[in-house]
């Protein structure tokens, strides 16, 4: 009897001994393709030896000390690359430990900054999307627009949801011919039902994740809703906790959409894994407000700018543009969805296969035609994600696609150091894994 409160408590988990560049290796010595990248953040690979050897340098030097008393060369250069890189005017980081802690902190921040701009405001609320995961603590869920809320519905802020920019099922019933990106619009509506007098910000995942399984907006729905926030005077909050740094293709997932948030959420793929680290990247006109204001962010967390995530951050970022790791996720995510496709859509199971970069998504269903889900007691993709680690491959599985209880997808998020003969290798197993599996439903 193991005394670990695991997430599932009557789960039978595998465990893990170690990994090596997109590889993980059980205590049994059985090797797998770590396909999700363990949920989208171990971008670099596993034993990155220009990482380790930053880890080690700092940790021998100070692992921590507290940002209210201590600044350090780490955080600073980590803040003047980021500043380098980040869309538009982007430039001050304010750092914490994970991506909830970011879009918590975005949360506050953007409230705060209409306090400090205004004097006093009634702004407070965010909007966001249903089908979309900001993160588990309260705040966070409250944004969020998936099932992972069901069972805290009490405890959380009332925001509103708007529709989700799901193309596969259109929330509108449109095709490509006829779309509008009425989703889009859904935010002129919502701020207008709720009064942009108590409206702060508007939060989306530029590429969606973990609640939908790598759903691409509309490539002028970003432009749409910076038009709207602006009209409204609402802050536009970009959450890249998992598509950022990398991720899809670019350093930045919003970049390709050509627009400059106001607030972006960073994790995840900025520290890949290898120390907790998040980020919340702010704009100019957002930091000045609190500069000329009362000078202080009434929030922080303890182990927010320490000096070994710090350390760590900067040598993955620099590892990443030194490397064109981002370019290596655009070439070799397009190769692979394409692969992908040509393999995984032949199976009568199969009814999507899309995503952007190495953010990748499998959508599972019963009727291709009709779209119709398998009911959420077949376990689909619980089924299926176990197959796919028989045949040594681990992906990120979800459910509540199709109506917010049935409807299953997994994400495929590799590394991004991913090369073309490992992708081949990939879709070979997970093409084994789909046979077998078929012939259990
Ligand atoms: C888009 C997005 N935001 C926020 C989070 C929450 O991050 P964390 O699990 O580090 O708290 C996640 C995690 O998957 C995410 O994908």
């Amino acid at each position: 009897m193991s005394n670990v409160f695991y997430r599932a408590v009557n789960k039978e988990l595998l465990e893990v001994d170690y990994g090596e560049g997109i590889y993980l290796y059980d205590t049994a010595g059985k090797r797998y393709i770590d396909a999700a990248s363990g949920a989208a953040v171990s971008n670099l690979g596993h034993a990155h030896p220009v990482v380790l050897e930053a880890m080690m340098k700092q940790a021998g030097k100070v692992a921590f000390s507290h940002l209210s008393r201590w600044t350090s060369k780490p955080i600073q250069e980590l803040a003047d690359l980021v500043a380098e890189v980040a869309p538009g005017d982007l430039s001050k980081l304010y750092l914490v430990s994970g991506g909830s802690e970011a879009t918590e902190s975005a949360l506050k921040m953007a409230r705060q900054y209409y306090v400090e701009r205004d004097g006093q405001s009634s702004k407070y609320r965010i909007i966001s999307r249903w089908k979309s995961f900001h993160g588990n603590t309260l705040g966070a869920l409250s944004m969020t627009g998936d099932g992972r809320r069901k069972k805290y519905t009490p405890l959380l802020l009332d925001f509103p949801h708007i529709a989700p920019a799901y193309c596969y099922r259109c929330p509108f019933d449109k095709k490509p011919e006829s779309c509008g990106v009425e989703c889009a619009q859904d935010l002129e509506r919502c701020i207008k039902t709720e009064g942009a007098e108590y409206v702060a910000g508007f939060i989306s995942e530029p590429v969606g994740g973990a609640a939908c399984g790598a759903i691409v907006p509309h490539r002028n729905y970003s432009k749409i809703v910076r038009q709207i926030c602006d009209q409204y005077d609402i802050l536009m909050i970009d959450d890249e906790v998992m598509a950022g740094f990398g991720r899809t293709g670019s350093l930045f997932a919003i970049d390709d959409f050509e627009v400059v948030p106001d607030l972006i959420c960073a994790a995840k793929g900025m520290s890949a894994g290898y120390s907790p680290l998040g980020a919340v990247i702010a704009s100019q006109k957002i930091y000045d407000a609190f500069k000329q204001g009362s000078g202080v962010f009434v929030h922080g967390h303890t182990y927010g700018g320490n000096p070994l995530s710090a350390a760590v951050a900067l040598s993955v970022v620099r590892v990443l543009i030194k490397d064109k790791i981002a370019a290596n996720a655009r070439t070799v995510g397009a190769y692979l969805l394409n692969r992908l496709k040509e393999t995984l859509l032949r199976f009568p199971f199969v009814g999507d296969v899309r995503g952007k970069g190495l953010l990748l998504g499998v959508e599972i269903v019963k009727d291709k035609t009709s779209k119709e889900p398998y009911p959420l007691a077949k376990g689909m993709a619980a089924r299926l994600t176990q197959t796919l680690a028989e045949h040594g491959v681990i992906v990120y599985p979800g459910t509540g696609n199709a109506d917010g209880v049935n409807g299953d997808q997994f994400l495929v998020t590799p590394p991004l150091i991913l090369t073309k003969d490992q992708a081949d290798e990939l879709v070979a197993a997970m093409r084994d894994a789909f046979t077998a599996f078929g012939k259990t439903i």
